[in-house]
C-alpha cells in the first residue's frame, strides 16, 4: 500500500509563539546569497567562505584599511552596523556547519531513500553498520578535519575573527564534528575559547528515524566533560518517540525559538560571530526562518549568514499549535524498485517502533 493513499495522520504538537523577532538575511556580503551561486558546486574552502571581495561604506573610518584583509574589514563593518543600530536591532554572523558524513548517510545511499525511509531508518542498524544516533564515518571525520585546516588557514591569512560563541546540536555526529573542527586551532589573542554550548533545539528534524534519537545527557557529558550543556536539558530524549515526526512548520517554530535564545542574549552585540554545528534539515529550517534563499550543504560544509534581528512589538502575544505527523512504515524490507513506501505482500504500513533504543 502506498503511503500517499493513507494520508498523514496528525498527532503531537509544537507550540509556536507568534514571532516577536523579525529575522532577515542581509545580502550583498556573501556569494551564497546570490541567485547565481550554485549550491551543489560551491566549495566554501576555495571561496574564502563565500565572502565577496568589495569595499564597505565604513572602510575609510578604519586606519590603515588598505592593509587589512576582507574578513578584518567585514568584522569592522558588522561591529559598525551594531554600534549604529538601536537597541531593538542586532546583527550577527552565523556560521552554520553541517556535520560530516555519518553512518546513516551511507546507509541511506546504500538502500536508496524510499527503502531507507520506510524501513531501514527505523532500525538501529543492519548488523554491520549502526546508525542509531549515528557517529561519523572516516570520510565524515576527514570532512571535519578539512574544516579545521580551513579555519586555521583563515586565521593565518585572513586574520578572521573566530566565533564569539559556539553552539552544537546534542546528536553525536554534530558533537564529533564540532570537536574535530575546532579542537587544536591556534585562536587569535583575546578570542573566545572553544567551549560549545550543547543546545537541544538545534538538533535535526525529529523524524521516526533512529538517527534522530539522541543519547542521554550523561553520555554527552562523559564524552565532552568540559562542554556546557544548556540549563533544563533533560537526561533522556523526551522529544523522539519513534512514532511521531515534526512537520516542517513545527521545526521552523522550534528553530525560531532556538534563535530567540541566541539573539538579544545578555552578551548581546559583543558576541557578533556565532558558530552553530547542526544538520542539513535543521540548517535548511534556520535558513527559512532567516528568509535566506534555499542553499543545501554537503556533509561537512559551512555557510555564513549575516543576520539582522529586529524585535517587533506585538499586542497580546498569541500562540498557535503546529501539528506533528505519524509516518507509517513496513515491518520487513520493502519492495525497493518504487519511489514510495510499498511493503511486501501488500502488507499495510504500521506506526509501531521497530528500534530497540539508544
Ligand atoms: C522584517 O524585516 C524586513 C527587513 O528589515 C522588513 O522588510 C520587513 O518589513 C519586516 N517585517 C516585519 C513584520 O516587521
Ligand atoms: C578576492 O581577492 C583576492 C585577492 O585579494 C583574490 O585572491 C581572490 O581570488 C578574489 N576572490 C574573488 C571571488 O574575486
Ligand atoms: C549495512 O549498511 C552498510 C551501509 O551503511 C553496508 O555497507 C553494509 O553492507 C550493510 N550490511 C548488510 C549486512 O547488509
Ligand atoms: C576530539 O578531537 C580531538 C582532536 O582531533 C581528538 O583527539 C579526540 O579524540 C576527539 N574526542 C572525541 C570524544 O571524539
Amino acid at each position: 500500500m502506498k503511503l500517499s493513499t493513507l494520508g498523514r495522520i496528525l498527532l503531537g504538537t509544537t507550540v509556536a509563539q507568534a514571532a516577536t523577532i523579525n529575522y532577515s538575511t542581509v545580502t550583498g556580503y556573501f556569494m551564497q546569497d546570490e541567485e547565481s551561486t550554485d549550491a551543489s558546486k560551491f566549495d566554501y574552502t576555495s571561496e574564502n567562505f563565500g565572502l565577496i571581495n568589495r569595499t564597505y561604506p565604513v572602510d575609510n573610518k578604519l586606519k590603515g584599511h588598505k592593509s587589512l584583509t576582507q574578513w578584518e574589514r567585514f568584522h569592522h563593518q558588522v561591529t559598525q552596523l551594531n554600534d549604529e543600530a538601536p537597541n531593538h536591532i542586532e546583527y550577527k554572523v552565523l556560521f552554520l556547519g553541517r556535520h560530516g558524513e555519518g553512518w546513516h548517510n551511507t546507509a541511506e545511499s546504500y538502500y536508496g531513500t524510499p527503502a531507507w525511509n520506510c524501513y531501514w531508518a527505523e532500525l538501529d542498524g543492519n548488523g554491520t553498520a549502526s546508525w542509531v544516533d549515528a557517529t561519523l564515518t572516516p570520510t565524515g571525520e576527514s570532512q571535519a578535519l578539512k574544516a579545521n585546516a580551513f579555519w586555521q588557514k583563515q586565521i593565518h591569512e585572513q586574520r578572521i575573527h573566530t566565533p564569539d560563541h559556539y553552539y552544537v546540536s546534542p546528536l553525536t555526529r554534530t558533537l564529533q564534528t564540532a570537536n574535530l573542527t575546532f579542537t587544536g586551532l591556534v585562536l587569535p589573542k583575546g578570542s573566545a575559547p572553544f567551549k560549545p554550548t550543547v543546545k537541544e533545539l538545534f538538533r535535526e528534524g525529529i523524524s521516526i528515524h533512529t538517527c534522530d534519537h539522541r543519547r542521554s545527557r550523561s553520555y554527552i557529558h562523559d564524552l565532552f566533560p568540559n562542554w556546557p550543556i544548556e540549563e533544563g536539558f533533560s537526561e533522556e530524549d523526551e522529544l523522539w518517540d519513534g512514532v511521531t515526526a515534526e512537520s516542517a512548520d513545527a521545526q521552523d517554530a522550534r528553530s525560531a525559538q532556538a534563535l530567540g535564545q541566541v539573539f538579544f542574549a545578555s552578551s548581546g552585540k559583543k558576541e557578533a560571530f556565532v558558530s552553530v554545528t547542526a544538520h542539513s534539515g535543521e540548517i535548511a529550517s534556520i535558513l527559512r526562518v532567516l528568509k535566506h534563499r534555499e542553499f543545501s550543504l554537503n556533509t561537512g560544509a559551512v555557510i555564513p549568514v549575516l543576520v539582522k534581528a529586529e524585535k517587533v512589538e506585538h499586542g497580546a502575544s498569541t500562540t498557535s499549535s503546529v501539528p506533528w505527523t505519524v509516518s507509517p512504515h513496513c515491518t520487513e524490507p520493502p519492495v525497493t524498485s518504487v519511489s514510495a513506501c510499498v511493503c511486501p505482500s501488500s502488507a499495510v504500513p504500521v506506526t509501531t517502533v521497530l528500534a530497540t533504543g539508544v
